[in-house]
């Protein structure tokens, strides 16, 4: 899949992001006593670390990690900017709670909660005004995958999820390439097809907003991440970190997968773990 790489682009340009989706896991003692281990294993990364927390758990996170290098994110919001939608949260409670990204378009919204690239388009639109850093989820199903269909669902999902939007609002965009079939299955994409992928992905960037834009946008790799194959995927050009499911849950695994990244991404040699 993908053409010869047309960008001229190096992978110390960008952004390095490792992100914990913690789905819909942990109470909030246990995402605390978390984030409390995981201050004293990683004291200075060398990649960004983020965490999608459940919602009830933002605002003692942020607060335990306030003046750290970690970030406090959600995994959903809602299109609106508040209103008479029971059950449902707003960016700027998001933020008001210590949010500072949210993950949109997540697969299991897509699949579980029925949401469509045009939805995802207006909670990206949203998550800009209310100033909390939209973190793209795109990816293909295995039979979409089977049936050849993966670069136009690629670029259906990004084009219309971005619709409207300018690149100097998207300027604080993440994107996450996460196949569909690789998500909690335990089966990853290799490095070779994670990196073709990332490759059309920034291509469709750049057509849609010109090569300066696509060369600074940060592209993680998601789906059935672990200590095993992490550092072989975080090794592709274009793969700038990693969005980490099931193996974010335990310390253990989330601290050797950012812990893995120093060889590869610390150019200064000083990496401090
Ligand atoms: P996984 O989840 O690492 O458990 O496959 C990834 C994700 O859903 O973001």
């Amino acid at each position: 899949m993908g053409d010869a790489d047309p960008i001229n682009s190096t992978m110390q340009d960008r952004e390095k992001i490792i992100t914990g989706n913690w789905k819909m896991y942990k109470t909030i003692d246990q995402a605390v006593d978390f984030v409390r281990s995981l201050m004293n294993e990683i004291k200075k990364p060398v990649v960004k670390v983020f965490l999608a927390v459940p919602f009830t758990a933002i605002d003692r996170v942020a607060l335990t990690l306030k003046d750290t290098c970690f970030v406090v994110g959600a995994q959903n919001m809602n299109d609106a900017s508040e209103g008479a939608f029971t059950g449902e949260i707003a960016g700027k409670m998001l933020k008001d709670a210590g949010a500072e990204f949210v993950l949109l378009g997540h697969s299991e919204r897509r699949r579980f909660f029925k949401e469509s690239n045009d939805f995802i388009n207006k909670k990206v639109k949203r998550a800009i005004l209310d100033g909390i850093r939209p973190v793209l989820c795109v990816g293909e199903t295995l039979e979409q995958r089977e049936q050849e269909q993966t670069q136009e669902v690629l670029k259906e999902q990004i084009c219309n999820c971005l619709s409207g939007i300018s690149s100097n609002d998207l300027k604080n965009l993440i994107l996450a390439y996460e196949p569909v079939w690789a998500i909690g299955t335990g089966q990853t994409a290799t490095p070779e097809v994670a990196q073709l992928a990332h490759i059309f992905c920034r291509n469709i960037l750049k057509d849609l907003y010109g090569e300066d834009f696509a060369v600074r946008i940060p592209i993680q790799y998601g789906g059935s991440v672990t200590p095993s194959n992490a550092k072989a995927l975080m090794e592709q050009p274009d793969i700038d970190g990693l969005l980490v499911g099931g193996a974010s849950l335990s310390l253990e695994t989330f601290c050797q997968i950012v812990n893995d990244s120093y060889s590869i991404f610390d150019q200064s040699g000083k990496g401090e773990l």
